[in-house]
């Protein structure tokens, strides 16, 4: 593996961060520090840590990259993207990584008092089920069960399909700006990208029924003409607020 490029202070790193849309064709690129900023990116926290988000890799060598960059409108982000790593949400692993983290949980808590490893336990075996499971009328009902029960105490109501949909996208989200972040520390640029043609994209990586693309990430070496202009944000006044 290339040797780390430069290791960059975290703000630095934030502030040197671009989306960057065209990517150099003739630095080597080092595939293996895509890997290494992946395995970074599944540190990230994400929700009842199920880990419902999978990273599928698109290598300038894959066969199906030229095709891959076109389904992104032909973005030069994607076409110039000496790799593609398309972040994928995994809402139909649920059972199985609930169970991962119920078997995992079992035997890291076997010293531990037993109401202790019970509530833990009962939150993957009880509380996941209830809130990932599909049955007809289930969203209606648990908004109602949330309602009632929120007459009286605090209680969450992002219960619903469309919620349990966002929190995954949410995890993915988070995943992706850590492995964002990670590139730039090593000194490779990206784009995150949501301008693709999702459903053909979803074909062509043959991915399953309950699987939905969170967002395509072109990646390399940074050409300084893929930055189009200044960094603009809004006065941070605007954006952070103090109660
Ligand atoms: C979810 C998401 C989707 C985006 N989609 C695209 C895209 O399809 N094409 C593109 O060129 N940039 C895309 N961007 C990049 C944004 O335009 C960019 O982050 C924003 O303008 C701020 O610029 P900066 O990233 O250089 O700070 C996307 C960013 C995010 C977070």
């Amino acid at each position: 593996m290339m040797e780390v490029v430069q290791e960059l202070g975290f703000f630095k790193t934030v502030e040197e961060r671009r989306s960057v849309r065209l990517f150099d064709q003739e630095t080597p690129f080092d595939h293996d520090l895509v890997r290494k900023c992946l395995e970074a990116a599944i540190l990230s926290p994400n929700s009842s840590n199920l880990q419902l988000y999978q990273f599928v890799r698109v290598p300038e060598s894959s066969p199906i990259k030229d095709k891959l960059a076109e389904l992104c409108m032909r973005q030069k982000a994607a076409t110039t993207a000496r790799e593609l790593v398309v972040v994928v949400t995994r809402r139909d692993l649920w059972k199985s990584r609930a169970a991962a983290n119920y078997e995992y949980i079992k035997s890291a808590t076997q010293n531990q008092p037993e109401k202790k490893k019970k509530q833990a336990l009962s939150y993957y075996s009880n509380l996941i089920p209830k809130l990932y499971s599909k049955y007809p009328g289930w969203t209606l009902l648990k908004k109602l069960i949330a309602f009632f029960m929120g007459l009286k105490r605090p209680m969450v109501r992002e219960v619903g399909e469309t919620e349990v949909r966002i929190s995954v996208h949410k995890s993915a989200a988070l995943a992706s700006m850590t492995f964002m972040l990670g590139m730039k520390a090593v000194g490779y640029d990206t784009c995150p990208m949501e301008g693709y043609d999702s459903k053909r994209v979803h074909k062509l990586l043959n991915l399953s029924s309950g699987s939905e693309i969170c967002m395509i990430i072109g990646c390399g070496p940074g050409l300084p003409g893929g930055i189009y202009g200044e960094r603009f944000r809004l006065n941070s006044e605007e954006l952070i607020k103090s109660i």
